[in-house]
Order: C-alpha cells, then sequence, then structure tokens
C-alpha cells in the first residue's frame, strides 16, 4: 500500500519568495501525514497567469538546481517520491513542466504538450511523450493539466503500464474532476490531480483536488479553496486488473485498426 497526497494551495502570481514559503508549509504537512507520494500544482514556484514574457522569465528556474526543485530534492530524501510543476528554464526556452523526484534525486522531467489559452505566449510545447516510471516496485505516468482534455494521453500512459497518472493541474475549465473520473474508468488506473485554488488576476482555479480510483470511484477530494493535502491508502497493482467483465479485457478488446485516424492530424 502506498500513501498518495495531493496538495493545492493559492500560490502568488510571479512571487519566488511566498511560493516557497507555501510550499514548505505543504510539503511539512505531507511529512506530518506520512505521505510516501506527493503532487503539487502546475507552476508552483511562479503562478500562472503571467502578464509578460519577462515576469514568467524572472520566477523560472531549471529542472535541476534552484531553490523551488531543491526543496522537492530534500523531500524526496528520505525514500518518497515528490512531483511539482514548474515554470522550467532550459537555456533562453520556458516550458511549463513538472518535475519528479523520488529518493532525493531527479527522476524524470516533463514538458506540457497540449498548452492551454495564453500559456503559447510564455511556453513553448513539449516534444516528448509523457513519461511512464517505475518507482519502488510501482509504474506511475505524468501529464499536466490541460493534457486531461485529450483522453489519448492517459490511454497511452496505461498502454505503457502506468497504474496511476500524476497530474499537476490549474484548473480554470469547470469539466476536469469530474472527466477523471472517466479517464480513470476508461483506463483502468488511478488518477491524482493536484489543482490550484485563488485567483491570478482573472483567472479563477478550483481546487477540488482529488484522486479516483480503478473503477472510477473519487477516493478523496479536498474543497474548493483551502491550502491543504488531502490523502489516500492505496493499491496501485489493482490497476493491471484490466478486466471489465469476465469476457472483457479492457485492453485485449482494443481494435486499434479501427483507430489508425488518431494518428493522422486533422487539417483546419
Ligand atoms: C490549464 O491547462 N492550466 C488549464
Amino acid at each position: 500500500m502506498l500513501k498518495i497526497g495531493v496538495a493545492q494551495a493559492d500560490f502568488k502570481l510571479a512571487d519566488r519568495e511566498a511560493n516557497l514559503q507555501i510550499i514548505r508549509r505543504l510539503l511539512e504537512e505531507a511529512a506530518r501525514a506520512g505521505i510516501d507520494a506527493l503532487v503539487l500544482p502546475e507552476l508552483a514556484n511562479s503562478g500562472y497567469n503571467f502578464e509578460s514574457l519577462e515576469q514568467a522569465r524572472s520566477v523560472a528556474e531549471t529542472a535541476s538546481d534552484g531553490p523551488y526543485v531543491s526543496l522537492l530534492r530534500d523531500w524526496s530524501s528520505t525514500g518518497k517520491l515528490v512531483v511539482g510543476g514548474l515554470c522550467e528554464l532550459a537555456g533562453e526556452t520556458l516550458f511549463n513542466s513538472a518535475v519528479v523526484y523520488a529518493d532525493g534525486r531527479l527522476e524524470t522531467v516533463y514538458r506540457k504538450a497540449h498548452l492551454f489559452a495564453n500559456e503559447r505566449n510564455f511556453f513553448k510545447p513539449g516534444s516528448e511523450k509523457p513519461p511512464v516510471f517505475a518507482w519502488h516496485g510501482q509504474k506511475f505516468g505524468l501529464m499536466i493539466c490541460f493534457d486531461w482534455f485529450f483522453p489519448e494521453m492517459a490511454r497511452s500512459l496505461a498502454l505503457r503500464g502506468a497504474q496511476i497518472i500524476l497530474h499537476p493541474a490549474n484548473l480554470v475549465l469547470p469539466w476536469c474532476q469530474k472527466a477523471m473520473l472517466t479517464r480513470s474508468l476508461e483506463n483502468r488506473v488511478f488518477t491524482a490531480t493536484a489543482n490550484r485554488t485563488g485567483i491570478d488576476r482573472d483567472l479563477a482555479f478550483s481546487g477540488l483536488s482529488q484522486i479516483t480510483s480503478p473503477i472510477g470511484e473519487l477516493l478523496v477530494q479536498a474543497d474548493g479553496m483551502s491550502d491543504e493535502v488531502v490523502f489516500a491508502e492505496v493499491d496501485l497493482n489493482k490497476a493491471d486488473n484490466k478486466w471489465v467483465t469476465k469476457q472483457n479485457d479492457l485492453f485485449q478488446c482494443r481494435r486499434p485498426e479501427l483507430y489508425d485516424d488518431l494518428l493522422v492530424k486533422q487539417e483546419k
């Protein structure tokens, strides 16, 4: 059994020090709760709704070095895993990324593939598949916020063996929390969505961070406004059971030869 946690808070736009303080508090709370694997929201080091590229750049840091990722590395060094959304500076380029630190080292970096609305003014979209990685004998997948709207992402993670999808988010549309129940069910995986609360300029974030099960259950959900960490104790191996009925194994029943149009990008 693993204790999976999702943390939410009202991060402050372009205020590095305030966000570091919030993150320290959330990490302390997660440690007190005995959480093994923790998800922090998207862009937790920076806030979300930037006014300019310069503002985004002023709070960006690299995936391997900086005050924010140092907190994550240190927290994970006692046999734990943490995923955090990162406003990432890589050379001259900014990415909306998620970093995974596990057992005191950088496990993987994912750069958001599906940028939402104004994000395209600041970030370059990632060009790599969302990762699946092993940790302590279990398999974890990773995607960021608006990736949820593209069910191919969750399916790809599940087909590559992910038992749980870790999902840092800054949700502004009203549908994701409910849709993640379906992402769970249709892929028979756990999901852990860590969402933001509060307001950045004209955008409000919905909180309601949650963990769902492979049969589409809501295992735990935070409220819409508090800074808090909620968690569920789960057996991730349950996600390996893909039997929907005695005659229907989810993956064996797929008909990929009928879905080949999924591999073609539509022209406008
Ligand atoms: C979003 O992708 N942050 C809405």
